[in-house]
């Protein structure tokens, strides 16, 4: 049965959600699901906006042949080419064999990639940046955004209702739960958090090119954002942008400490423990902890985009960085993180090379200063370590 919702009185939400996804991306957990939106505009010509992911095809079809109501797809426009969007465009096509796929070049380069279909020439409607499509009474134009998050990316603008169909911009991890519009339920308890973990995990290395979408966009009149991903946006849009502004300059949303550590006996989770009591007895609020080997990577990526400080600590393992942590500061360099103050703890029974080695990775950083004298532990935490612990709390709360 259709399950699909009205966004305007010509626009519909034709996605589904899928629940039982264990990991998106085959990476990511997503505890509250996934939703993959695709939208159909019921104008004098029939327009869908991308497709699904192939799991959730099923109740795709249903809604869009519920919409269309026995009118054939004129449209089919493709926004983004990564298969949790596209995998039904060969269906599509199928299904609909007079429709025009509009998609830029590099987008119809990656289509031959993934699929073997044969499409004649005159059903290919290739768009160039500032391009438009007349559809009856909208007008749709496209824009293009490379690298947020696939090179080919690029956001329809509806000229005439100030629509903007967004991609995985402004998109979010979670389920839409009955409501559609991002005003109907309370965001920012229930989604910041998975909105922000999607952001700084799947675009988060991009900071640079959201940027210049977030300028180009900045120059439209916008009263709605249509993500791939999660809910809609009709109010308040100004919450979202500044969000995305700051996650993409990699700036801080709270002056405060996060502390992450790697322990296998104890000792260093100690330390942690003790340095995070004493910056919270100077006056710190909101600090945040994360054992590494319970609390997976993008959970912690996340938190790293939202704090200014970072207190990194971990035992040495096989002369190394203790494995999860190590996994956890490749995963972070790798999203770009910039613009940190930094401290660490190490810890190494006989040979302690972890500081070494973190202040090795984290030096690549861009404006990311190590702050404070490094603590180094030889086990456990002795009485030389507390002195080191209070000092280098000091030397945070100095900085913040
Ligand atoms: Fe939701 Fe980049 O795909």
């Amino acid at each position: 049965m259709h399950n699909i919702k009205a966004i305007t009185n010509d626009l519909y939400w034709v996605g589904a959600n899928d629940r039982r996804i264990s990991l998106f991306e085959s990476v990511y957990p997503v505890p509250l699901g996934i939703s993959y939106n695709s939208y159909l505009l019921k104008d004098d010509k029939t327009v869908l906006l991308d497709t699904v992911d192939k799991s959730v095809n099923h109740q795709f079809f249903e809604n869009i042949e519920y919409v269309l109501d026995g009118r054939s797809l004129d449209y089919l426009i493709i926004n983004h080419m990564e298969p949790d969007h596209c995998a039904e465009i060969q269906t599509i096509v199928s299904k609909y064999p007079q429709v025009k796929i509009v998609c830029n070049a590099k987008t119809q380069a990656m289509i031959g990639q993934f699929f073997d279909f044969n499409l004649p020439e005159n059903q290919w409607h290739i768009v160039k940046e500032g391009d438009t499509l007349d559809t009856g009474h909208h007008t749709l134009t496209f824009v293009f955004a490379p690298m947020v998050h696939w090179p080919e990316v690029m956001v329809t603008y509806d000229t005439v209702d100030k629509i903007l169909f967004s991609a995985d911009a402004f998109g979010s991890f979670g389920a839409i739960d009955g409501n559609i519009f991002a005003d109907e339920v309370d965001f920012d308890h229930r989604y910041m958090d998975e909105a922000r973990r999607y952001y700084t995990n799947i675009v988060g290395k991009y900071g640079a090119q959201v940027q210049a979408l977030l300028k180009k966009a900045s120059n439209i009149d916008i009263n709605m954002i249509c993500p791939l991903h999660g809910y809609v946006w009709r109010k308040d849009l100004n919450i979202f942008i500044e969000k995305y502004t700051k996650w993409s300059a990699y700036e801080p949303e709270i002056q405060s400490v996060l502390v992450v550590y790697a322990s296998v006996y104890g000792g260093t989770q100690n330390a942690a423990e003790i340095l995070a009591g004493k910056l919270a007895d100077k006056g710190v609020k909101d600090i945040k902890m994360f054992d590494v080997s319970t609390v997976h990577p993008s959970y912690i990526v996340s938190e790293a985009f939202k704090y200014s400080h970072i207190v990194f600590a971990s035992t040495t393992y096989n002369m190394g960085i203790f494995v999860n942590m190590e996994t956890l500061l490749h995963d972070i360099t790798a999203h770009n993180l910039q613009n940190r103050k930094v401290a660490i703890i190490e810890n190494g029974s006989w040979a302690p090379f972890s500081g070494n080695l973190m202040t090795e990775m984290i030096s690549k950083w861009k404006n990311t200063e190590i702050i404070g004298n490094r603590v180094q532990l030889k086990s456990a935490v002795k009485g030389i370590n507390a002195q080191e612990l209070e000092t280098l709390a000091q030397e945070i709360v100095n900085t913040l």
